[in-house]
């Protein structure tokens, strides 16, 4: 029934007439019905810590929709509040990191890693996996790396991370470590996430244009190609497809190709025709459309994906998503009429 699904099907760099679509962030704040149960929580990550409320969220863009794929509720970091750094979200201000790792004696400290930890993240795959039609794939995640340490040095979200990069130039020794020690502990919880059920991989490196090309390599390339490594070594991994979505990567997205990925996600500013040129339908190409044009009237929409939808007629391995998240302000009419206008063109 799944090999039959259009998106694992692009995946698998097939042709589908109609492309598959999902929405990053298809679960979030822009549906009244996530808000109605969000308020029931003071803290984002002790809902993440209900399975059965986040296999509620998570089914909550299906049912709505009726979308060719669904995502596992959580979020990326998870990890580091594994790692006893405390993470925290507030009010208007995103994720706060009560430990955060503002020195290298920090690095030294860092307890090992038990992905039993993270079991209530299971459990809600498995959740979802069993709620879900049998026909439809469900995505499990992780952050990268990089982007994990940029928010554990930090302490939380910045404008341009600045104390992190900082650190980094003057303890690159240590902050390696540090990436070693997150790729693996990524590595098992995606194995988890696997045996209970998931059928793809996105890896999100939202935090990749920080570095310029040469950093990226060292401080982030280096560690999503080994764990793309470790996953396709596994005996339960190696048949999981693997997407990587990278914001404004500095060496683009040929850089990110050397990984190996079964499909790229283009952020929003990416060019399609190069795209295309340089992944010559090896890997299939997920993405792009402006989450911002969501604002923007139908008429305006639809003109937008013909233009889009054009380019990618032909490439073999095609699957719909925005270029990054849907933002709270989104009226979901246009989600729906994006889904729609997409199927029919
Ligand atoms: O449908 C889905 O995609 C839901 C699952 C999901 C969430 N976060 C839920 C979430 C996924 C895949 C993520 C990934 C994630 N989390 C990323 C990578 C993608 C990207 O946006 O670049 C990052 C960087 C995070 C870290 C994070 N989580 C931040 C910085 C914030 C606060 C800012 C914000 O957008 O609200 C979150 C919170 C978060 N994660 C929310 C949701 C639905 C909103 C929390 C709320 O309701 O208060």
């Amino acid at each position: 029934m799944l090999d039959q699904s259009l998106f694992l099907r692009a995946l698998n760099k097939k042709t589908n007439s109609v492309p598959p679509i999902w929405y990053m962030r298809q679960a979030g704040r822009y549906l009244p019905e996530y808000r109605a149960v969000r308020s029931k929580f003071k803290n984002f990550l002790d809902m993440c810590k209900n399975p059965d409320v986040c296999c509620e969220l998570a089914l909550q863009p299906i049912d709505r929709f009726n979308l060719d794929a669904s995502i596992l509720f959580s979020d990326i970091l998870t990890i580091p509040d594994a790692f006893n750094l405390g993470v925290e979200f507030k009010e208007g201000e995103g994720p706060v990191f009560n430990n955060p790792i503002r020195n290298i004696e920090a690095i030294a400290n860092l307890p090992s890693f038990d992905p039993q930890e993270l079991s209530y993240v299971y459990k809600c795959v498995s959740n979802i996996r069993g709620a879900l039609p049998t026909s439809l794939p469900l995505i499990g995640f992780c952050g990268s790396p990089w982007t994990l340490a940029a928010y554990s040095i930090e302490g939380g979200s910045s404008k341009d991370f600045a104390f992190t990069r900082n650190f980094i130039s003057e303890n690159p020794k240590e902050t390696q470590h540090l990436l070693g020690v997150y790729t693996d502990a990524c590595f098992e919880y995606l194995k988890e996430q696997v045996l209970a059920g998931i059928d793809a991989i996105q890896i999100f490196d939202s935090w990749a244009g920080l570095l310029g090309k040469e950093d990226y390599k060292v401080f982030s390339l280096n560690y999503i190609n080994d764990l793309v490594q470790q996953l396709k070594e596994d005996d339960v991994t190696k048949d999981t497809p693997v997407i990587i979505f990278a914001r404004q990567p500095k060496g683009g997205i040929e850089q990110l190709s050397a990984c190996k990925p079964e499909c790229i996600s283009l952020y929003w500013d990416e060019s399609i025709e190069d795209s295309i040129h340089i992944l010559k339908g090896n890997t299939a190409i997920q993405g792009n459309l402006n989450p911002l044009i969501l604002k923007e009237e139908n008429s305006i929409i639809y003109n937008e994906l013909k233009i889009m939808l054009d380019k990618f007629k032909d490439y073999p391995g095609y699957i719909f998503n925005l270029g990054h998240g849907i933002t709270p302000d989104i009226n979901p009419d246009k989600i729906k009429f994006v889904t729609d206008t997409v199927r029919e063109l």
